[in-house]
């Protein structure tokens, strides 16, 4: 496997050098911060020049050219089975300040629990067979890579899929333009007495594997479980009467497996913006029960105040058993929100070690994690109790 990445690596850093002899124009910088560890394999890609000494975590900074990153992705996907993580910024300043990040204080929010007739009227409605179906569909396309036709096609069929969930006109989707083939998209349920607070539930809607553009991604339990998981909860909170206090966004993030790009887009975007995010829910892989207990809730990248608040509503709520973990690095788009000073949580499917091993490659199929959704109906129990008792109707 590891032969088969280097050869892979030398043909690609050989194209590109093809690539970059003759008139083409100055090329798109990027900035990459990723764990210190992977720094060789990263710089023996790309020949990247800077590499800003490690620093208090551990971070590196590499600068690469805007058409490295789909390679970059693919080895440190491919090559760092636990998954190397890293991070793209547009520029140097933004990347320095990441490297140099000392996260800022979050704000607080009132975690306490009094809705518990409307989240036990409302649970029962969930139903996996949905998820289940949502998941088929999704990693029935080819893939869902960020700068695919069939990746910008899952965005318009999730926006529509979203769409149909309500006749409501205050209730709006959005796809948003982020610069590549893909969109992220964007559902809004506006709150009646807060609607400047906003609860964020989100998953990622690109999948990835070796091939990039061209290759067969189906991305089952990485992460079509984690949207179809998002999209049961939103169909449920939309079906019944209620309306929240605080506005609701449930996000289907373009462009995470190269980099949270889609989700640190929005996060920052929204920082600039001073919208106020109460908190940021992320269901990447839900879908496979990896390990002796159901939920792993990943202590890094992540609000202890609401993770406790998370463990709350799985004994009150969701009937399942959790555990406490860490990724290591920040492995999902959770990382995004964390670093724009949001509180943000991944319940995620089983302790980092066990996790579906099948995912990046054409065999993280449906039938390979649950067949029934019934691990995914777990999350969905949690997300939909954390949108009743934190958006507060
Ligand atoms: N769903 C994975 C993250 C993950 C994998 C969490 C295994 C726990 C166990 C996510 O889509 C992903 O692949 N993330 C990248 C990092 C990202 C910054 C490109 C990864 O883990 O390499
Ligand atoms: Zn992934």
């Amino acid at each position: 496997m590891l032969r088969l990445v280097m050869r892979r690596a030398l043909l690609i850093s050989t194209l590109l050098l093809a690539a970059s002899c003759g008139r083409a124009p100055a090329p798109e910088r990027l900035y990459v911060t990723l764990g210190a560890d992977a720094l060789p394999a990263a710089q023996a890609l790309t020949g990247a020049h800077v590499a800003l000494d490690g620093t208090d975590h551990d971070v590196a900074l590499i600068e690469i050219d805007a058409a490295q990153i789909d390679a970059l992705a693919d080895v440190m996907h491919a090559q760092f089975a636990r998954c190397g993580g890293f991070f793209v910024h547009d520029s140097l300043a933004d990347a320095e300040a990441a490297l140099h990040a000392v996260p800022q204080p979050h704000r607080a929010a009132d975690y306490t629990l009094d809705r518990a007739e409307l989240v036990t009227r409302l649970l029962p409605q969930l139903d996996p067979a949905r998820i289940r179906n949502t998941i088929a569909e999704l990693s029935a396309m080819k893939n869902r890579y960020y700068q695919s036709q069939s990746g910008a096609a899952a965005s318009t069929w999730l926006a529509e899929r979203w769409r149909g969930l309500s006749t409501r006109s205050d209730v709006t989707v959005e796809q948003v333009e982020q610069g590549w083939a893909q969109r992220s998209v964007i559902m809004t349920i506006p709150g009646t007495t807060h609607p400047d607070e906003i609860v964020v539930i989100g998953g990622h809607l690109d999948s990835i594997a070796l091939g990039g553009a061209t290759s067969t991604a189906p991305g089952a339990d990485d992460d079509a479980s984690g949207i179809a998981t998002v999209t049961e909860i939103a169909r449920v909170f939309l079906a019944s009467d209620v309306r929240p206090a605080r506005t609701i966004q449930f996000m289907g993030y373009a462009a995470e497996e190269v980099g949270l790009r889609g989700s640190q887009a929005i996060a920052k975007d929204y920082g600039k913006r001073g919208l106020d995010v109460v908190g940021a829910l992320q269901l990447d892989m839900t879908n496979y029960r990896g390990s002796e207990k159901d939920i792993w809730l990943m202590k890094d990248f992540t609000s202890a105040a609401q993770n406790a608040f998370l463990i709350q509503l799985i004994d009150t709520y969701v009937g399942a058993t959790w555990g406490l973990d860490a990724c290591g690095y920040g492995c999902s788009d959770h990382a995004s929100w964390y670093r724009a000073g949001v509180p943000a949580s991944m319940p995620f499917e089983a302790r980092f070690r066990d996790h579906n091993k099948k995912i990046h490659s054409r065999n993280d199929t449906l039938e390979a994690s649950d067949a029934n959704a019934a691990h995914a109906l777990k999350f969905a129990r949690l997300g939909l109790a954390y949108a009743l008792e934190l958006a507060k109707p």
